[in-house]
């Protein structure tokens, strides 16, 4: 039993500038936990809901920490949220808001493994665990809501899958973005970069495509080993009154899926998030299935949003093989590794994810760590994105 005696709540800038809410957990024998939570830009409509930071603060001060504070146990860490739940009691955090939750979370959990002298990840179940790591996803070319007239699909995706250590496979990711930089230069396009970090040209989805083709080739015959690429194409943004509204023509449905088919194909993704709009399972199963002879992870952000009701119909109607999981889109480390153990038993590839809107919490480094998760996505550069990446070495390096 460690009782957890203090949370203290704080807005903290992110990485666009927004205020967020930081979290301090402290336990009766001193543990000390930190966390933040991060921001989306492109949200699922059916997300847990966060409220303004200073908003949220107020609300869990008042309804939340008088549960929490001398009356909860850092090892149980179910406690903890199910404490958090409680208090709220709307379902999906729209009453305290699930920043607030996610920071408190994420900090007791923090505080737990702090004081039990663990780092994190052994701490979240990887004492069998800590030796495989996940291959990190480098966004390096980008648009969507992410950036202003740049690509419609959203992000463009190293994946160094043949690296032989994480360190290879990160400063691979930091090689494709800056390759991509030099090829815009080559081809004097002037570009600056979008919400995560990644380059975000005035230029076609096809001259994306053609650029990382280029940079893929480049940075392969400079490591050795294999590079691939895939895509975040965020489809619900694109999707109104029943079509893809992209730039320079409009798809239907049916369209939308042959076209993520040929794209997948064409060139051999070995991931593709959120082709279809949020609500089409249906769909998303259809393509699923066209692609099936393919190594494609067709992954549902917006599609499942973390959350196991969500997945489970997608389990159930055949709807993707991978589900990207961030904590701040269910609100509580429970329900997030709720979400991954279902994914796990019923087969799906799990992706650990940052938000647009980060801040330097690693959090997201520990768990999938932790849960052995097949990718992370993090970004390639920035600061607040090279937090979780360091992080990852940190672990491999044993210092973390
Ligand atoms: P978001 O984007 O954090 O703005 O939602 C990331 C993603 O769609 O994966
Ligand atoms: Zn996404």
């Amino acid at each position: 039993m460690t009782l957890l005696t203090d949370v203290q709540l704080r807005p903290v800038l992110d990485s666009r500038g927004n205020a967020t809410v930081e979290a301090d957990v402290t336990t009766e024998d001193g543990g000390f936990g930190r966390a933040a939570a991060p921001s989306g830009a492109s949200t699922g409509e059916y997300e847990a809901i966060e409220l303004p930071a200073r908003e949220s603060i107020e609300k869990t001060t008042e309804h939340a920490l008088p549960h929490l504070e001398g009356e909860v146990d850092v090892n149980h860490q179910r406690d903890v949220d199910n404490a958090l739940h409680e208090a709220d009691g709307t379902g999906n955090f729209s009453e305290i808001g699930a920043n607030s939750a996610v920071a408190i979370s994420m900090a007791a959990a923090k505080a737990g493994a702090d004081s039990n002298g663990v780092p994190l990840y052994k701490h979240l179940g990887g004492a069998f665990r800590g030796e495989n790591f996940p291959i990190p996803f480098g966004n390096v070319i980008g648009g969507g809501e992410h950036a202003k007239d740049a690509t419609d699909i959203q992000e463009f995706l190293g994946a160094p899958v043949g690296a032989p250590t994480i360190e290879d496979a990160v400063f691979a990711n930091a090689n494709l973005h800056a390759t991509v930089g030099d090829i815009l230069d080559e081809r004097g396009v002037g570009a600056g970069k979008g919400d995560e970090g990644a380059w975000a040209p005035p230029i076609s989805d096809a001259d994306a495509f053609e650029i990382m083709e280029e940079a893929v080739t480049r940075v392969e015959e400079d490591v050795g080993f294999e590079i691939r690429f895939g895509l975040d194409v965020a489809a619900s943004e694109m999707y109104e009154d029943g079509e893809y509204v992209y730039s320079d023509t409009t798809r239907s449905p049916e369209e939308q899926i042959e076209y993520m088919a040929d794209l997948i194909q064409d060139y051999d993704l070995i991931y593709c998030e959120d082709p279809l709009d949020e609500n089409d399972f249906e769909g998303t199963a259809e393509l699923t299935e066209a692609v099936s002879d393919t190594d494609c992870r067709l992954c549902g952000d917006d599609l499942f949003v973390t959350n196991v009701s969500r997945l489970q119909e997608g389990i159930d109607t055949g709807a993707g093989n991978t589900i990207l999981i961030k904590p701040n889109q269910i609100g509580s480390m429970s329900d997030t590794m709720d979400a991954i153990e279902l994914a796990v038993r019923n087969g799906y590839e799990t992706v650990i994810s940052h938000r647009s809107g980060e801040t330097e919490d690693t959090t997201i480094a520990h768990i999938a760590v932790a849960t052995d998760a097949g990718f992370i996505k993090t970004g390639a550069v920035a600061g607040e994105r090279t937090a979780k990446l360091n992080e990852l070495m940190r672990i491999a390096d044993r210092a973390a």
